[in-house]
């Protein structure tokens, strides 16, 4: 397979920094940034309603990703849902609806669509695995639950979203084993991933690292 160095996989485990890093090195590279965890989770308010793909898909027409700087803002039939498509609750329908095989069938012509001649930094579980196995870089990310947990709660927290610190560490030990476990794209570093374990290190550091990989 012939190597495209214009993609840049990172993936790994909820909390593990990916988000962080995938902006700032978008950012950095001026590459333009594939959230496919913020697809997933569009993907499941629209599959929520119905509770059928066929019209899913069809309400996913709809959704539109508006991209500020590489922050992405989600807008469906012109209401901003961006805030709900972030909560927890909302990411535990996108990891149930994420094992179903038209979920990831539907949603991979979508996340290649992304590609373009600039370059891409592309974020999510499955992106070296299966989405762009053709990447010259692929980065996977690790970090102890404990350490992950903590870091959602700031983050939801500063949202101004009520949080309780056993729910979190719970929620996310299952996310990650429904993740890890699933026989469709489960998620595991591609053969020819590096991993950086973020757990002791700051986004300055985690970005270093990944330069260094990718420069
Ligand atoms: O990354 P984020 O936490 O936003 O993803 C939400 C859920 O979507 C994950 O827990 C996972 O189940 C699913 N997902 C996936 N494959 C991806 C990205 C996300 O299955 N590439």
């Amino acid at each position: 397979m012939k190597l495209d160095k214009k993609i840049i996989t990172i993936d790994g485990p909820s909390a593990s920094g990916k988000g962080v890093l995938s902006s700032s090195l978008a950012n950095h590279l001026n590459f333009s940034l594939l959230d496919s965890g913020l697809l997933y989770r569009a993907y499941a308010y629209c599959y929520e309603s119905s509770l059928d793909h066929e019209l899913a898909l069809k309400s996913f027409e709809s959704i539109n990703f508006v991209n500020a700087s590489n922050k992405y803002s989600v807008n469906h039939d012109g209401n901003e849902i961006t805030k709900q498509l972030r909560s927890e609750s909302m990411a535990k329908i996108a990891s149930k609806i994420s094992m179903m095989p038209e979920t990831r069938k539907n949603l991979i012509s979508i996340q290649r669509s992304f590609k373009n001649d600039n370059g891409l930094i592309a974020d999510g579980r499955d992106m070296g695995t299966v989405v762009f196995p053709e990447a010259a870089y692929k980065i996977f990310l690790t970090a102890d639950p404990e350490t992950r947990a903590k870091r959602r709660f700031l983050e939801l927290q500063k949202k101004g979203q009520e949080v309780n610190m056993r729910d979190l560490i719970k929620d996310i030990e299952a996310r990650d084993k429904a993740d890890t476990e699933r026989s469709l794209s489960p998620l595991i570093p591609a053969s020819d991933a590096s991993i950086i374990d973020t757990s002791i290190l700051d986004p300055d550091q985690v970005l270093s690292r990944a330069i260094e990989l990718v420069c």
